[in-house]
């Protein structure tokens, strides 16, 4: 069934595990999150990208995903991912997302809070849930001086005022983790996220976790992180699998042929992920 993300995390909060947020642009990864979370007995979250939005449209992304999380035999949420502004969240409330993220992370603080509140304040009246951004999480291929890192990763003391002035259900923060593709092995400032969990009572979450090691992710799962975003090895697996069948048989003109293994090998993934996420067997 369709359900928010908020009651999702209330209970990793609990179990102590996180909860994988895979990012789906089309029918085939759609069905493999739900294939997989099925197989694992799971809660999972979907969630749609602006680049997903773009691509397959709001309505089409909705339509499908509460297609596949209303007969999942587990808990599935629909969340908006860095959503841009006021006017989207309420575009995606009204397509039927369950939680909506409003990243406001490139924003001057005070501006942050305003359109947090405000998006807590339409949301909350509708039972939707609300993920937000405290520091700047960048792409991998971003270049930042190990001098400019610091200033863009998550303040503990901001998160304490940013949560308690906007209300938010969760927030994701930035501890070292970045978007797309690790040229090398990124480090994690686990120190920070104790401080920030100190701070904040609330589920952490950690983006751009394709490519973060295993351990750093249940450390930082073992630290308050209960929502954790995977988009990059999905594309991966998904491509690298299509690829195959093109290069074992350049003349195959079936997309189905071509799709089938890459839903496959997103399904194997996402299984990955959410045994070392601790949600297998929590649905
Ligand atoms: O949040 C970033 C996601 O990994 C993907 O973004 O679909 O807009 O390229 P995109
Ligand atoms: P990755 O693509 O690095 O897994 O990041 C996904 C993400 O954070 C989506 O919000
Ligand atoms: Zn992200
Ligand atoms: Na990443």
């Amino acid at each position: 069934p369709l359900v928010t993300a908020g009651e999702l995390l209330k209970e990793a909060e609990t179990g102590g595990y996180a909860v994988g947020a895979f990012n789906c642009n089309n029918m085939e990864i759609v069905q493999a999150i739900v294939a997989a979370a099925e197989a694992e007995n799971a809660p999972v979250i979907m969630q749609a990208s602006q680049g997903a939005i773009r691509y397959a449209g709001i309505d089409y992304i909705a339509a499908m995903a509460r297609l596949a999380a209303g007969r999942a035999r587990v808990p599935v949420a629909l969340h908006l991912d860095h959503g841009t502004s006021f006017e989207q969240v309420v575009q995606c409330i009204r397509a039927g997302f369950t939680s909506v993220m409003i990243d406001g992370s490139r924003l001057p603080l005070a501006e942050n809070v305003a359109l947090t509140r405000r998006v807590v304040e339409v949301a909350r009246a509708v039972g939707v849930s609300v993920e937000a951004e405290l520091g700047k999480i960048g792409g991998a291929e971003d270049d930042i001086a190990v001098s400019e890192r610091e200033a863009v990763l998550t303040d503990p003391e901001e998160a304490g005022i940013f949560v308690r002035e906007t209300g938010v259900d969760c927030l994701a923060v930035a501890v070292g983790t970045a978007h797309g593709r690790y040229r090398g092995v990124p480090k994690l400032d686990f120190p920070r996220l104790e401080k920030i969990r100190s701070a904040v009572q609330i589920p952490l979450v950690l983006h751009g976790s394709s490519g973060v090691p295993d351990e750093a992710v249940r450390e930082a799962i073992r630290l308050g992180v209960r929502k954790v975003n995977i988009d990059t090895n999905i594309r991966e697996a998904f491509v690298a699998a299509a690829r195959r069948v093109l290069e074992a048989d350049p003349g195959e003109i079936d997309p189905r042929k071509v799709l089938a293994p890459a839903r496959e090998a997103a399904v194997a993934v996402i299984r990955e992920k959410i045994r070392v996420f601790g949600s297998a067997n929590k649905a």
